[in-house]
């Protein structure tokens, strides 16, 4: 059996949704685990378009046994009309099979997104997210306020999940608040996942 890992699945296009994924990481890596980066293709209106099976760059392409084997899940999107973007949610359409088999069930899972405008959708891609995750019997994680940051931040962050404001151009870099989130989204996943993982079943 490989290592336990956390799971940090997301879609970026243009690399904010990609850096909240890797601090992310860290925290989980900070938690006591092993994150697996994992992205998915873009998706196109020409029917069975087929992309590379390798991203020229960044994170390989998720697998359904990236998910159905991982101890916990952060799923990350920028917002596209307060909820999440189409390429996740084709993934996550496909996964009819584990949920049959309840392959996520018990697992605990977090979420994340990327936003241009300050009060753009935040909550609701978070909340959009978060659905399908219910939908697979996995335990959401949110952050608490014990957070200092959750209170003093003037970007992203909320209870639900970590987020972030990238600006109008979609260049403002995480703040510290919005990382010290994530960093703290990523190590309480893995702290509950290895909690969870000997009781599970
Ligand atoms: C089709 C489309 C819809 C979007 N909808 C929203 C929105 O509802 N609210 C918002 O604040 N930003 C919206 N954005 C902006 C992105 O969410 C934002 O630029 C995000 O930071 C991109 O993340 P990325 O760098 O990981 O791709 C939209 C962008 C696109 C292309």
């Amino acid at each position: 059996m490989s290592t336990p890992y956390i799971l940090v699945l997301f879609y970026s296009r243009n690399g904010s949704t990609s850096e909240m994924a890797r601090q992310i990481a860290r925290g989980v890596e900070m938690g006591g685990m092993e994150a697996r980066l994992r992205t998915v293709p873009a998706i196109s209106t020409e029917c069975e378009a087929v992309a590379p099976s390798i991203p020229d760059t960044g994170a390989l392409y998720a697998t359904l046994d990236d998910l159905k084997n991982c101890a916990g899940l952060a799923l990350g999107s920028p917002t596209r009309f307060g909820n999440m973007a189409a390429p996740l949610k084709y993934f996550l359409d496909g996964t009819s099979n584990l949920w049959l088999t309840g392959a996520l069930v018990g697992k605990p899972a977090s979420v994340f997104t990327s936003t241009a405008s300050l009060h753009g959708g935040q909550e609701t891609t978070l909340m959009s997210m978060l659905l399908p995750l219910l939908h697979h019997g996995m335990l959401v994680t949110g952050l608490p306020y014990s957070e200092a940051a959750l209170i003093e931040t003037r970007g992203g962050g909320t209870p639900y999940g970590a987020s972030h404001h990238a600006g109008a151009d979609g260049k403002r870099p995480l703040d510290p608040h919005e990382t010290t989130l994530c960093r703290a989204l990523g190590q309480r996943l893995a702290k509950t996942a290895l909690l969870l993982e000997p009781s599970r079943g």
